[in-house]
């Protein structure tokens, strides 16, 4: 079976761009793929945070994650901190990436200016060197991620073939898979803007386990645009993206919802939306009511996760030591 890797970071709560640009799109592929979901904690203290909310955040990304359908039984779930590895093979990997390569990365270039406490550490500038290790200790083929990730898994690509130019055939150059649908969710409050869990403004953004009573106000607030037309468009972002979000959320496609609602005002229009999102949401925070508070079953999916990532995790570092001269460990 073919090989896929990814993972996101237990910062803050989990949105609907997260939903639909990727967890949901990771549950269909369990069947088919060996699969390896990772919370990566190690890229959460990348900027400031407070350490309590991390482990909280840790465990509830992986309830919903199982949630969200990653059935343990079927997917390796794992948490980065856990697995001996990533950080070793992020070392080998940051001597072969040139810095400026990583300074013209957007996210960084974006993450760096909006730091306000002036701080910007070394972490927050390797964070890609590290995402490159995740995806290559375990040899995806495949790697599914939203479109704000692409170009951290070029640069992935560009590691892993100098290493192998460096050293010798090692890496599998992994492919980076973008959804048709839901790969940029935009915020409410500003269509221009992806929904992002460091936006300022939590209005735009819906999370998974936002009430529907939280969900619909959000959804009936969301900022539209001029003429009452509910139809996709350049000149219409925040209808657009309503559109994008109703789609997703029910599997039918943007001409078929911009053909029902022709004529209609956005107020219905709105409401509409919002049961969609209200009706995909519902399983899922059932699921995740059920299984949140166990937490001897959420650590017991963990090591179940790491014994599977571990083995895997030291069989490649070994391999990368031996290559880069290191001596045996004996
Ligand atoms: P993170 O935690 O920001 O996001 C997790 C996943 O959700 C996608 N996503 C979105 N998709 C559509 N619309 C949005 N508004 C939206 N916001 C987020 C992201 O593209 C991502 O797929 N660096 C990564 C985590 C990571 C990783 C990896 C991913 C670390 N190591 C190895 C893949 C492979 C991140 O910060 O994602």
């Amino acid at each position: 079976k073919k090989v896929i890797l990814t993972c996101a970071q237990p910062t803050g709560q989990l949105h609907l761009g997260n939903y639909f640009g990727a967890l949901r799109n990771w549950a269909s592929m369990i069947d088919d793929y060996e699969c390896f979901f990772g919370i990566v904690d190690q890229h959460a203290i990348t900027l400031p945070y407070v350490p309590a909310e991390l482990r909280q955040a840790t465990y509830r990304n992986l309830a919903l994650y199982i949630a969200c359908g990653l059935d343990p039984s079927k997917c390796h779930l794992f948490c980065q901190s856990h697995i001996i590895g990533h950080t070793e093979l992020a070392w080998v990997l940051g001597c072969l990436c040139p810095i400026g390569q990583l300074e013209r990365m957007t996210q960084f270039k974006d993450k760096s200016q909006r730091e306000d406490s002036g701080f910007i550490g070394a972490g927050l500038l390797n964070y890609p060197v590290l995402m490159a290790a995740d995806i290559l200790l375990y040899n995806a083929d495949r790697v599914p991620v939203g479109e704000d990730q692409k170009q951290h898994v070029e640069l992935c690509r560009d590691l892993a073939i100098k290493f192998n130019n460096t050293y010798s055939e090692t890496f599998r150059v992994p492919e980076v898979y973008i959804p048709k649908t839901g790969a940029r969710i935009k915020s409410l409050q500003d269509p221009l803007k992806k929904m992002s869990k460091s936006d300022a403004n939590q209005s735009g953004c819906v999370y998974l386990l936002d009430s529907p009573k939280t969900i619909r106000k959000k959804i009936r607030s969301a900022v539209t645009d001029s003429g009452s037309e509910v139809r996709a468009g350049k000149d219409k972002p925040g209808i657009t993206n309503l559109l994008t979000i109703f789609s997703s959320a029910t599997g039918r496609s943007v001409e078929d919802l911009e053909k029902q609602f022709e004529g209609s005002q956005y107020g219905p229009f709105k409401d509409a939306v919002a049961d969609a999102v209200i009706n995909a949401l519902e399983p899922i925070q059932a699921k995740y009511e059920e299984i949140h508070n166990d937490k001897a079953y959420l650590d017991s999916v963990f090591k179940q996760g790491a014994e599977v990532a571990q083995k895997r995790a030291y069989k490649m570092i070994s391999k990368v030591y031996r290559k880069a001269g290191f001596a045996p460990r004996t």
